[in-house]
């Protein structure tokens, strides 16, 4: 009698084109490549163009890549010009057709490769991915790469209108506590709230896109995915428990990842994905005194007018701690020449005292001896990170859940101090001096505790690894 071949699951992906978002999106993917499952990943052609540049495609032979077309065209400027809102509803009409097209190919046997199983789609894509997998009859677990303390806002947009809450409004009574969302009362004032919020008009089409979209549709997958852990946002995890029917909370992912790779003693991918790393700052780091070092990084998508990075400058430079500062080539905004403020910059900084590179290893820099403060844009990457290695953070947010998680990082886990809405030589100072010296006996006591928590739950019995492996089986048992 012929033996049935094995049905491996086979997982699809597809993030939206960040780097913030592909980043964890490849970490669970690897976790999921390593019982066999077999991974597809959907990318939009100019990434896809972008990781054929450096190595990342070599990285995962095994990784079926395909692409969709862009959704931003090729020749405007990448840094804030955009905003998340305006992206979706741009995203909905060129995804939908090239996912439905994909879909007929990817749904059936085809050489080595199993049907699709399901697809874990970036959920602020919901909305158009749900619609087409119905229609293949393909599960959906919707992934969110945001803090849970973020998602739970969204889904309060219409009291937050009701209460006059949003629109948030530039100078108009920022600084009043948000009483109508269950479990945040009097944690966040209307300036926490996430960046979408700052719009002009309570009817404007991207947030109405974007929250009854991408957002309340989202509990029609079949479940939600976070990067975050139950040591860090459980009454958050727990609000949200009541919308979604089921809920895995594997974060930290690079951690999770980190530490499977060491046990296989294989080496954790290198995250060289969209830009290629400076290793020369490691160097530099080993020659500065411990926990001396202030790391500042912006992330992959946040830009700066010349006026605002002279005042970090000045402010770095006049807090006389050495600093390592990643200044990306297209992170400078405004109609001015990067070349000349880099040049600004570095006639400022005496002797070894401040290093800039474009791109830097951030999970290796964070968790180097030299480091004392993260200046951080508090993207929930990079959250995550610092809280991971146990780094205090002083928080610069810009945009989307930036602004929720640095109050959280704040105010609630109280790892950190928050310049949001100041960007002036003298806060900076005094916040980087302030965490160096007198408050940081302090603010250690809970570094240490959370990194403890973030350490724990990634460990056999901890609550990320045990929903890695409940998410592991129930993929196994779709595809029985
Ligand atoms: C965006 C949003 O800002 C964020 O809030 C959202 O949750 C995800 O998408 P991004 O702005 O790029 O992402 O910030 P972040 O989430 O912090 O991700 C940046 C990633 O780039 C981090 O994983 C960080 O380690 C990496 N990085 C950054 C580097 O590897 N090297 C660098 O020099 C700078």
């Amino acid at each position: 009698m012929e033996q049935a071949e094995p049905q491996v699951p086979h997982v699809v992906f597809l993030p939206i084109p960040g780097l913030g978002h592909i980043k964890p999106m490849l970490k669970l993917a690897e976790l999921l490549s390593r019982p066999s499952f077999q991974v597809t990943f959907i990318n939009t052609q100019r990434i896809h163009d972008r990781l054929l540049s450096t190595d990342l495609l070599a990285r995962y032979p095994e990784f079926q890549f395909l692409t969709i077309p862009d959704v931003v065209p090729r020749d405007r400027p990448r840094s804030g010009t955009m905003s998340p809102g305006d992206f979706l509803l741009a995203a909905g009409p060129v995804i939908k057709p090239a996912l439905r097209q994909l879909f007929i190919s990817l749904c059936k046997k085809k050489g080595r490769w199993q049907p699709a199983t399901c697809i874990i789609e970036d959920g602020i894509l919901s909305s158009s991915v749900i619609d087409v997998a119905e229609e293949f009859q393909v599960p959906v677990f919707a992934f969110r790469t945001s803090s849970a303390c973020c998602i739970w806002t969204y889904f309060h947009v219409r009291k937050l209108v009701e209460e006059g809450d949003v629109p948030v409004v530039q100078d108009k009574d920022m600084d009043k506590p948000v009483t109508c969302i269950p479990g945040l009362e009097n944690v966040v004032r209307r300036r926490d709230l996430p960046g979408i919020f700052r719009i002009e008009r309570a009817d404007d089409p991207g947030l109405e896109f974007f929250i009854n979209d991408q957002t309340l549709v989202m509990p029609r997958a079949f479940a939600i995915i976070i990067n975050t852990f139950d040591g860090l946002e459980a009454t958050m995890i727990s609000k949200l428990a009541s919308v979604f029917t089921k809920m895995y909370t594997v974060g930290p992912l690079h951690g999770l990842s980190n530490a499977r790779a060491k046990e296989e003693t294989t080496s954790a991918s290198s995250n060289s994905i969209l830009w290629k790393e400076d290793r020369g700052c490691m160097f530099w780091l080993d020659s500065q005194p411990s926990r001396s070092v202030v790391f500042v990084s912006f992330g992959s998508f946040v830009g700066l007018t010349r006026d605002k990075m002279l005042e970090f400058g000045h402010g770095l430079v006049n807090s006389g701690y050495p600093f390592l500062w990643v200044i990306r080539p297209d992170s400078i905004t405004g109609e001015v020449d990067p070349s000349l403020i880099l040049g600004e910059l570095k006639a400022m900084i005496e002797d070894n005292k401040g290093l800039m590179v474009s791109w830097a290893p951030q999970e290796e820099v964070l968790a180097h001896p030299a480091i004392g403060v993260f200046l951080t844009h508090s993207g929930w990457n990079s959250t995550l990170e610092s809280v991971y290695a146990g780094v205090p953070m002083i928080c610069w947010p810009a945009i989307g859940d930036q602004q929720i998680n640095s109050r959280f990082v704040s105010d609630v886990w109280k790892i950190g101090l928050d310049m949001k809405d100041t960007c002036d030589r003298s806060t900076i100072e005094k916040m980087v001096r302030s965490l160096m010296e007198d408050k940081r006996e302090e603010i250690m006591k809970s570094v240490n505790e959370i990194k403890k928590l973030a350490h724990e739950t990634i460990k056999e019995g901890g609550s990320s690894f045990s929903n890695l492996e409940k998410l592991i089986d129930d993929i196994w048992s779709m595809s029985h």
